[in-house]
């Protein structure tokens, strides 16, 4: 009895202890600017909350994946970052979290006008519209005009065009750089790019809305 008494005390405790950091990690998976290091990454936090909050967002990422943009941005200490699929410019924020602190700049495509004007605000509203350029229009076309070095690219638009997009970024990443893409679950030829080219190597953050992560071998 008292044998039994004990494992049953065991597993409510595991159990209390597991959901209370699963509470815990829920609440860490939000963008508090009260966390922020300096005021030009509170500014931006506060625009990416309020962004969420008013439902000025479409089909952005989770938290989970705008953390990560940053981290791996940042980490990478990424000068150019290319995004394909812009919105209203929430992931853009995430980015320029990063590049705030790299002195990088994004530049990333929009195919909606009225999204794309949003974005505009919000970048403006954050403080980083100097650090960010929007191109409007069709990405497949406007990327044939983009003359640079990139260090992270992000793919988060129409997904038949995953492949091409990977096609005609890749030559632009450089060695050693990092090629994302969001939704990965809904582009299964996309994975099968990435998993069978032996110049690239992919893991995937399963997280938040599905995240491939991949490197342009040096
Ligand atoms: C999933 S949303 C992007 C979400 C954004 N990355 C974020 O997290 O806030 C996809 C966006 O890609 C844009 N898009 C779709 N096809 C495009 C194209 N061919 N060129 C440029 N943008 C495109 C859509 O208009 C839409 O705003």
């Amino acid at each position: 009895m008292k044998h039994r008494l004990a494992i049953a005390g065991i597993v409510l405790a595991t159990g209390v202890a597991g959901f209370l950091l699963q509470a815990r990690v829920r609440e860490f998976n939000s963008a508090s600017p009260s966390l922020a290091k300096t005021e030009a990454e509170k500014r931006i936090l506060m625009v990416v909350e309020e962004m969420v909050k008013s439902q000025r967002t479409y089909l952005s990422v989770p938290v989970p994946d705008g953390k990560a943009l940053r981290l791996l941005t940042e980490a990478a200490a990424a000068k150019n970052v290319v995004e394909i699929g812009t919105s209203t410019g929430y992931s853009g924020l995430w980015f320029c979290l990063a590049l705030q602190a790299t002195g990088g700049h994004l530049t990333t495509f929009e195919i909606d006008h009225r999204r794309a004007t949003i974005a505009r605000e919000h970048f403006k509203q954050a403080g980083v519209e100097e650090m960010v350029t929007v191109v409007e229009g069709d990405a497949h076309q406007e990327l044939a005009k983009l003359k640079l070095t990139i260090d992270v690219a992000f793919i988060d638009a129409d997904k038949a065009g995953y492949v091409d997009y990977l096609n005609k970024i890749l030559p632009m990443v450089r060695p050693g750089g990092l090629i994302l893409a969001h939704n990965v679950e809904m582009v299964p030829d996309y994975v099968k790019a990435v998993t069978t080219n032996a110049d690239l190597e992919s893991i995937f953050y399963m997280e938040g809305g599905g995240l491939s992560v991949t490197l342009k071998k040096r």
